[in-house]
Formats: C-alpha cells, sequence, structure tokens
C-alpha cells in the first residue's frame, strides 16, 4: 500500500529547545524508517527570541496561515532572558493555542522503568503514579483580558480577568471524562478553587456536575486546588485522570513532572479534538538558559511528546508505533542511560542514540 507521508511544522525556538527538537526529528524519522508505512515531511520556522529581537516579530502576519498546512506541529520552547517572558509567551505560543482551536492540553504523568520518584515512601510501585491531566487551554486564567492603568506612576492599577464560559468549560469537561473512560481505573478528580473564588469557579463546577451525569460508569470526585497540592504528594496512587483549569493544572502539571522524577522527562500535547486545525506537541519544560548549548538537556519529555504525536496523527492507526516508542524510550532509562536531571552521566546525543537503536530491536 501507499506510504502515508505527515507534514509537520516544527517550531524549535529557544534554548534546549532547539536541542531536544532535533533529537525528537532523528528518533521520529528511525521510527518512521523502522516502521516503514508512513514517513514524516520537516518543515522548520525559525520563529524565536533571538530572531525577535533583530526581527521585532515572532511569527510573521500570515504565520497562522502558513500552520494550517500541517498534519500537526512540533514545538521546542520559547523565552530568553533578554525578552520579557510574558512578550515571548504572547508573541508565539499562546497565540498558536487560540488560533488553532488547540483548546486540550493533556499531560499524562508515570514513572518510567529506571527512574526513581522522590516520592519513593509513597509511590512505592511505579502503577502507585500514573496520571493524566487535563487542562483546559483557551480561557480562564491565560484568556489575556485585562489591562493597566496609570501604569509608570505609584497609583498603578493591573487588571487580569480570568474568563470562563459554558462552550469552554463543557468542552473540557467531557474530554475529561472521555479521557477517564479510556483509562483502566475510569476514575476523575476535578480541581477547583470554588470556596474563594466563586463565580468563575461555581460555573466550573456546576457544568461538571452537569457533564457527569452523561458518564454514570465513572468514578469522580473534587478537590480545592490546595489541597490537590497535598494529595498528590501523600495519595499518588488515589488520582487518574485529573482535569483543571488552565492556570491550576499549568502548576499541577509541573508538580507531577517533578513527582515522576524530572521536569525533563514530561510530555503534552495541545489538542484540537475537532480536527480542524493541527495540534500541537511540545515537552512541558522550557528553554532553560541555565542548560542551554550544553548538550545535556534530557530529551525524554521531547520523545514522549513525539509519541503522542504518532498518537495523533494515526487516529488509532499508529499506537502500535507510538506504544513502540515508549518502549523504547523505557528500555533506555531502565538500562541507565539517563542524563544529570535523573542523576545519570549520559548527554542529549547519547540517549537519543541509545533510544534510536532500542527502535530497531522494538519495533
Ligand atoms: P525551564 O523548564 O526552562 O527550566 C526549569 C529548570 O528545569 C531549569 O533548572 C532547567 O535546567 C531544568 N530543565 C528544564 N528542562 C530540562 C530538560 N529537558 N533537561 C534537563 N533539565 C531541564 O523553566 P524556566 O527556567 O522557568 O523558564 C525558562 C524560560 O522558558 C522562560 O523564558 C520561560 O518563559 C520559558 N518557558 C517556556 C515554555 C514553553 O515554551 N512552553 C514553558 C515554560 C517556560
Ligand atoms: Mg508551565
Amino acid at each position: 500500500s501507499e506510504k502515508r507521508v505527515y507534514k509537520i511544522a516544527t517550531i524549535p525556538g529557544d534554548g534546549i529547545g532547539v536541542e531536544i527538537t532535533e533529537a525528537a526529528i532523528q528518533v521520529l524519522d528511525k521510527l518512521a524508517a523502522v516502521d516503514g508505512t508512513f514517513s514524516f515531511q520537516w518543515n522548520e520556522f525559525d520563529w524565536s527570541s533571538k530572531n525577535f529581537k533583530e526581527r521585532g516579530w515572532y511569527m510573521p502576519p500570515d504565520g497562522m496561515e502558513q500552520l494550517k498546512k500541517f498534519n500537526a506541529i512540533y514545538f521546542g520552547a520559547v523565552g530568553w532572558p533578554d525578552v520579557a517572558d510574558h512578550i515571548s509567551l504572547w508573541g508565539l505560543i499562546l497565540p498558536i493555542r487560540n488560533s488553532m482551536n488547540q483548546y486540550v492540553n493533556v499531560r499524562p504523568t508515570r514513572i518510567l522503568r529506571g527512574i526513581t520518584s522522590p516520592l519513593s515512601q509513597c509511590a512505592k510501585q511505579p502503577r502507585d503514579l500514573d496520571w493524566v491531566i487535563v487542562r483546559e487551554n483557551s480561557e480562564g486564567e491565560y484568556a489575556g483580558q485585562g489591562g493597566t492603568t496609570h501604569g509608570h506612576t505609584p497609583h498603578a492599577v493591573a487588571t487580569e480577568v480570568s474568563i470562563f464560559t459554558r462552550v469552554g468549560i463543557e468542552r473540557i469537561m467531557r474530554f475529561a471524562f472521555d479521557t477517564a473512560k479510556l483509562r483502566p481505573r475510569k476514575k476523575l478528580t476535578m480541581v477547583t478553587k470554588s470556596n474563594a473564588q466563586r463565580h468563575g469557579m461555581v460555573l466550573w463546577d456546576t457544568i461538571f456536575h452537569e457533564v457527569a451525569k452523561e458518564y454514570p460508569d465513572i468514578t469522580w470526585d473534587k478537590m480545592l486546588v490546595d489541597a490537590m497540592t497535598v494529595r498528590m504528594v501523600n495519595q499518588p496512587q488515589t488520582l487518574d485522570t485529573i482535569v483543571a483549569t488552565n492556570l491550576h493544572a499549568d502548576i499541577l502539571s509541573d508538580l507531577a513532572a517533578a513527582l515522576s522524577g524530572s521536569i525533563g522527562i514530561a510530555p503534552s500535547s495541545n489538542l484540537d479534538p475537532t480536527r480542524g486545525c493541527p495540534s500541537m506537541f511540545e515537552p512541558i519544560h522550557g528553554s532553560a538558559p541555565d542548560i542551554a548549548g550544553k548538550g545535556i538537556a534530557n530529551p525524554v519529555g521531547a520523545f514522549w511528546s513525539a509519541a503522542e504525536m504518532v498518537r495523533w496523527l494515526g487516529n488509532g492507526e499508529l499506537d502500535h508505533v507510538a506504544d513502540g516508542l515508549m518502549e523504547a524510550i523505557e528500555k533506555v532509562t531502565e538500562t541507565g542511560v539517563k542524563t544529570r536531571d535523573l542523576a545519570g552521566s549520559s548527554n542529549t546525543k547519547e540517549v537519543t542514540e541509545a533510544v534510536c537503536k532500542e527502535i530497531e530491536v522494538v519495533l
């Protein structure tokens, strides 16, 4: 049969984003070569903070139109110390998530083989920490509404307005329940802060209860976000699928990554579940200026994100390939080929080559 070609836009961005994107492409090309039924056509976009300093823009005016032509977007990281972080985030990644209708951000976390969790007391076995965080990715606290008045005076006033809509909440809740339904434990925990925040968060609660009625086979419970941090540390085995707002899930997923061993292993998928626009895949970490250029960034989060991209592109037909990549990654972590953030001594290149070698064995 004919070989499928997936057209992928890559945006390596800044710092270690460039290093891990290169590693991810190498692994994905290997995966395609060994599988043989599909291939990737890469198209790199040099949208970064360095080029912003020179050109004055992150994306050209027709940037979104260009991205729409691809099957998916692979993103490294954006942000550099000489550009304010709100400028870089709002210059590149947030407008892509918004314009591409990527209203869900999926962040799985588990303890991969050979990796020690700092929670060894509570998570005695890897399966004691196996979560999927479903993050609302289009509104909430990152809706971008607000403003500044008297900015440069002692009277400075700034507002940051959260936006919660019925449509936005309903669709994220449905996605979260559908995700929970596919997991063995069929369990969903909804995170909120509806004691102190009495409007948006109460609407969030109300719609959750409405949608829950459509999913009688899912067990659910509800947590306030502050108490949730305690439960994640003390009783990780009681959690499975988690749904939270843009800000809450952003914070909880960094905690989740640290609890599973390192921020360097955590993946994320920015999905347009309607498949009308390309979805975007990226590790959750940033550009890590402190280690950029040294060749020591952990590429595992980038590889896991790549596996999720393959799963999404295949839409049910490439799950075995995505699973194969995950197995190759875990074979490598298990044998101790790990970067320094995981107390190993290998560099990015060594981990990448080890994963490529395992792909040949596993697939
Ligand atoms: P960061 O994730 O870049 O780094 C936090 C710490 O984790 C650093 O010590 C770093 O060395 C370490 N780390 C991160 N990824 C690693 C990896 N793959 N391997 C080994 N160690 C790793 O977060 P930080 O420092 O808060 O942000 C740096 C820049 O990145 C900022 O400009 C920020 O705005 C941006 N950023 C961008 C994101 C994105 O593009 N989606 C997400 C988070 C931050
Ligand atoms: Mg974050």
